[in-house]
């Protein structure tokens, strides 16, 4: 609800209120949901401004800089108006959020006539406030733009702890924690995509809570904290690095969207987080529909396969329940290692007998068929490089990088974009899949694109790419699109808007996971999550986990198996069929259940609460147990405090569960459960990686009085 009093808007969501002065342009509340009417005048004069721009507001991060064409490159916007509507802005080419909201736009004026829009959206149902900027240029010679930040908050004092989710490939998303007491702290790419190195998540903790921004954008994003004149400068958007837009006279800039939220812990937070996007990120037919229980190749066989071995792990696959086979890479072309054929997306029937074939056979045994592509790439050795070079991203007279032994496909250029529409829509069709695995294995290095400039070239190329999602996602409504960028490598809110789920990582590696997973559901929700069991010793690490550890890591995610089924031993594959029919009996709130982690000394979990708190699953993992160690113990959350409920060990992978207790909710939350004999059960184990994994089951018997 957005309301205005005077030069007042105030915003609420159901459990945070931002006040607004429109005329000074700053933000005069931001926080705990206000009630009643309030009266704001002691409040405003803070100087915690909407924009910043060079010369007028202190420090040295700005939201908004240009160049105007006679030289000089001041900006001096005054108030001109304020609108509230029930209409969101178009962001033309750009992702954004949907649903029911109100938006309230301000728009602020230079005498150089450009206007600077800012547009604030508030949906009845969510405590995420979803943010955009436009600069327009009514005057009459081009301007160039530097930098337009899609949100700028200033917050109170300083010392905030940033938090930020970092690594690398098979490492993405680990937490960092910053204090920022004086100075500029900045989370940025530049290297063309959101990138394994630096997620555009961050969390502002101050002492009041926490503030959570994200970016709808997967390309280079800039997240810069600033400690300036009193207080902290939080600005989110496009990086400004190699970024340079002519405005033409009569034309706009659209910045991507930001979202903020506000909340009180890191649990609320989260389950903000996670409602927002599941409610007005994700979209199409998968939106709240569970997720397939997959099995994919890539691990099991990498490029040595044929019909037969396929055929053979399909239907072991369908045996252990599986719902859909994925063919990764390898499949096409003369692809059999990573040198050759990106671009050649004609099948190698010599190696799977045709992909419509294959598709068929899948289908026979009773399972989906989905398929691998890497659309965005391309091979120096391939018939597509050979009949059309110049679709490759690199700069004429110059050696490439290659990473992978791959160039980038231009996007940036329209007749590329038609080609990789082409091509995913008839091995869509060709295959009759409807799963495909987008991949996308490196960095941007060589922009450039005939007719581009350069300072263009990057969000261009964004463009590019989001035209072709679009497209796509529209043309093939029933297909379930997977993101994926070596692993990890592209998690954001862009691309969750056209692909509801992502790849988490290459790391399989059940301790590996704990950490990335928690990284990743601090802002995506969990049915986001591409999450597998794949074998041991894991390939990424050398280390060994039980396969019930390893799969009730992969609960925290959407489940899939990741390996060769057919090596196997038949008590493995027994395992895999009780564990795939537990998560199958338990999806629903496994993927769109509330999910929580849990954490103490030595321990590391989740639990995900059925929405009417009547049934939850738990998993604990004790992460490094010690001999002599004293008993580790555990709190679980999210339980209604006045029911009772049965607690089960459960152990999906054995052929029975543990022992089962009674307890209330407010007992399994507040108490501490000790969790004995972990030490023996490490033992007993064999394993070098050593996770001692637990599951329990919560089904609530009755409510107390
Ligand atoms: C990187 C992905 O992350 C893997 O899962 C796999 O699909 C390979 N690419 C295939 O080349």
């Amino acid at each position: 609800m957005i309301r205005k009093r005077g030069q007042f808007f105030r915003m609420d969501t159901p459990n945070t209120t931002l006040v607004i002065d429109a005329e000074r342009a700053e933000t005069v509340y931001y926080g705990e949901r206000l009630s009643g009417a309030c009266e704001f005048s002691a409040y405003t004069g803070s100087g915690r401004r909407l924009f910043s721009v060079f010369g007028r507001s202190g420090g040295s991060e700005y939201s908004v800089a240009f160049f105007h064409s006679d030289g000089g490159f001041t900006a001096d916007f005054s108030f001109a108006r304020a609108k509230v509507s029930d209409a969101k802005p178009v962001l033309p080419d750009l992702p954004s959020s949907y649903g029911e909201g109100k938006t309230l736009e301000l728009r602020y004026t230079d005498p150089a006539k450009l206007a600077l829009h800012l547009f604030f959206t508030v949906f009845e149902d969510s405590d995420v406030i979803a943010v955009s900027a436009q600069l327009h240029n009514a005057g009459k010679k081009p301007v160039r733009l530097q930098r337009l930040m899609s949100l700028q908050l200033e917050l109170p004092g300083a010392g905030y702890r940033i938090h930020t989710f970092d690594g690398a490939w098979g490492r993405e998303r680990h937490e960092t924690v910053h204090t920022l007491q004086n100075g500029t702290f900045v989370n940025q790419v530049s290297e063309g995509y959101s990138s394994h190195m630096h997620n555009p998540f961050v969390v502002a903790e101050g002492p009041c809570g926490l503030f959570g921004f994200n970016l709808v954008y997967s390309g280079n994003h800039k997240e810069a904290f600033e400690c300036v004149g009193g207080v902290t400068r939080a600005l989110i958007g496009i990086n400004d690095a190699f970024f340079d837009w002519e405005i033409a006279p009569g034309e706009s800039f659209f910045a991507p969207e930001a979202v903020v939220c506000f909340a009180p812990d890191e649990d609320a937070l989260r389950l903000r987080m996670h409602a927002f996007v599941s409610e007005h990120i994700v979209r199409g037919r998968w939106k709240k529909r569970e997720r397939p229980v997959l099995f994919n190749n890539w691990e099991g066989t990498y490029f040595d396969f044929d019909e037969q071995k396929i055929l053979a792990i399909a239907a072991a696959a369908k045996e252990a329940g599986a719902e859909l086979f994925v063919l990764d890479d390898g499949w096409f072309g003369k692809r059999d290692s990573d040198t050759c054929s990106l671009g050649d997306w004609q099948d190698n029937a010599a190696k799977t007998g045709g992909l419509a074939q294959l598709g068929e056979k899948v289908r026979a045994m009773g399972l989906e068929f989905g398929i691998w592509m890497e659309p965005e790439m391309i091979n120096e050795d391939s018939d597509l490089y050979r009949a059309h070079p110049g679709y490759a991203m690199k700069v004429p007279g110059r050696t490439p990088v290659r990473q992978r032994h791959q160039l980038m496909l231009n996007l940036a250029d329209e007749r590329v974009q038609n080609f990789v529409v082409r091509a995913v829509s008839d091995v869509l069709t060709r295959s009759g899949a409807t799963y495909l695995k987008w991949d996308f294995n490196r960095h941007m290095s060589d922009c450039y694109g005939k007719g581009v400039p350069a300072g263009e070239y990057f969000h261009r190329y964004m463009l590019g790419f989001y035209r072709v999602a679009a497209k796509l996602a529209k043309r093939f409504p029933g297909v379930l699109f997977e993101g994926c960028a070596g692993g990890g490598g592209r998690f954001d809110l862009g691309i969750l808007c056209y692909f509801p789920q992502i790849w988490a990582s290459d790391d399989t590696d059940a301790r590996m996971r704990t950490d990335i997973q928690r990284g990743t559901s601090y802002a995506y929700p969990q049915s986001s999550i591409g999450a597998h069991v794949s074998a041991c010793p894991n390939h990424q690490t050398g280390d060994d986990n039980t396969l019930a550890a390893r799969f009730n890591v992969a609960c925290g995610g959407v489940l899939g198996y990741e390996l060769d089924p057919t090596k196997l031993s038949e008590e493995e594959r027994a395992a895999i069929a009780r564990q795939v029919a537990f998560y199958k009996e338990h999806r629903k709130t496994l993927q769109f259940g509330s999910q929580y982690r849990l954490c103490g000394e030595g321990v590391e979990g989740y639990i995900a609460v059925s929405k009417d708190e009547a049934s939850a699953v738990a998993v604990v993992n004790a992460l490094n147990v010690l001999p002599g160690q004293p008993d580790l113990f555990v709190r679980f959350k999210g339980l209604n405090p006045s029911c009772v409920y049965e607690v089960t060990r459960a152990d999906p992978s054995a052929a029975a569960d543990g022992e089962t207790f009674l307890a209330g909710g407010d007992l399994l939350m507040h108490g501490c459960l000790p969790l004995h004999g972990l030490w023996e059960e490490k033992l007993a184990q064999h394993c070098s990686g050593g996770i001692v994994s637990r599951m329990y089951l919560f089904k609530k018997t009755k409510q107390r009085s």
